[in-house]
């Protein structure tokens, strides 16, 4: 662990939820997952593999620790690019216990020779190892202890079915209801020992595109402002004028989002547009764009996906304040696909 932890990072830790009961929202996969949860250790076998996909800081990595806990096992951690040979992974395989969790965040990452490996393991809890080379080689099954691989990723669609297939349960985690973020705000206000009027909490909620890790980076902020320059308690107009300072507006998009959106309307005259394009226009990774940004504006139906590139909608330019072209469709449904 690095002597001196970031802010945030340290934040999120402090505040990640441990057990299945501090798990705010999400009420369909939290029942889903107790049943599994509750039927494995009933038959004291391990849990099936699990998926959790989803928009970054949605709770993925915080349900794999739950799943853990919740098992009373241990959790081994890694991830899809830290996995580089097949031997980095049978490595870990062979020195799981019986019952562990491992989980491989950013699973769509994995190199296709490590992924093969996998299939076995999760199947059959066998590895496949091939000693010596030529025609002297033989080919041998090692046996592994029952485990439960916990997989995670942004991209369900990057994860190629002979994989998927082979998970139990699979789910996606979708962006938060307000009332669901307004819940983790004040249990969040409470470990950190902050004074949240309920309206505050609610209007943070609002504007923390539906993510909890940033509905937490926000309060962080809020709690500067007000403990800087108001009197400590975080009341509705401190947090909207914390949220005003740091550019986030009234529906949540913040700089990237709103600089993404002026693009396409302005420069592009609404789409459609390639992804790579937008996200050189405005200086970032197509991957945060695609992971990050786009995901929350098609939630919002500012933006829509067409087999001919990205669109603005109607709502998209009235968000702006932009006149909406003449003759132009007002919903992202419209937009199939
Ligand atoms: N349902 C929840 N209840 C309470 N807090 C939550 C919940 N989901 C997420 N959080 C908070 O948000 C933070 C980020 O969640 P987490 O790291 O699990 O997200 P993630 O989906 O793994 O994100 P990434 O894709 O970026 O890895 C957690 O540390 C925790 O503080
Ligand atoms: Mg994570």
């Amino acid at each position: 662990m690095p002597a001196k932890l970031d802010g945030d990072t340290d934040l999120d830790n402090s505040l990640r939820p441990r057990r299945l009961d501090e798990f705010v929202g999400q009420d369909r996969v939290k029942d889903q997952l107790q049943l599994v949860l509750d039927g494995a250790r009933r038959r004291g076998d391990a849990a099936d593999h699990l998926l959790f996909s989803g928009p970054p800081g949605l709770g993925k990595t915080s349900l794999a620790g739950i799943v853990a806990a919740e098992l009373g096992v241990d959790l081994r951690t890694t991830s899809g690019p830290a996995l580089e040979r097949p031997g980095d992974l049978a490595a870990i395989l062979t020195n799981l216990e019986r019952g562990d969790v491992l989980f491989v965040d950013e699973i769509h990452r994995l190199p296709r020779p490590v992924e093969e490996i996998l299939y076995p393991a999760m199947e059959d809890f066998c590895l496949d190892v091939v000693v010596g080379k030529g025609p002297g080689a033989r080919a041998f099954r090692l046996p592994l202890p029952p485990f439960t691989l916990v997989g995670a990723t942004t991209r369900t669609g990057l994860i190629t079915s002979p994989l998927r297939d082979r998970f139990g349960f699979a789910t996606r985690l979708e962006y938060y209801a307000a009332d669901e973020l307004a819940g983790i705000l004040t249990r969040s206000a409470g470990i950190l020992g902050i004074e949240v009027a309920p309206d505050a909490a609610l209007e943070v909620a609002r504007r923390s595109r539906g993510t909890p890790r940033i509905a937490n980076r926000l309060l962080k902020r809020v709690r500067d402002y007000a403990e800087v320059r108001a009197d400590g308690v975080a009341t509705l107009g401190v947090a909207r004028l914390a949220l005003d300072l740091f550019e986030v507006d009234g529906r949540g998009l913040d700089r990237l989002d709103r600089q993404i959106l002026q693009v396409l309307c302005r420069d592009f005259g609404g789409g459609p547009v390639g992804l790579s394009t937008l996200a050189v226009a405005v200086g970032e990774e197509p991957e945060t764009v695609e992971d990050v940004v786009e995901p929350f504006l098609i939630q919002q139906g500012l933006l829509a996906r067409t087999p001919r590139g990205r669109v603005a909608t109607a709502g998209g330019y009235a968000h702006l304040g932009l006149a909406v072209p003449p003759g132009m469709p007002g919903t992202a449904s419209l937009f199939p696909g």
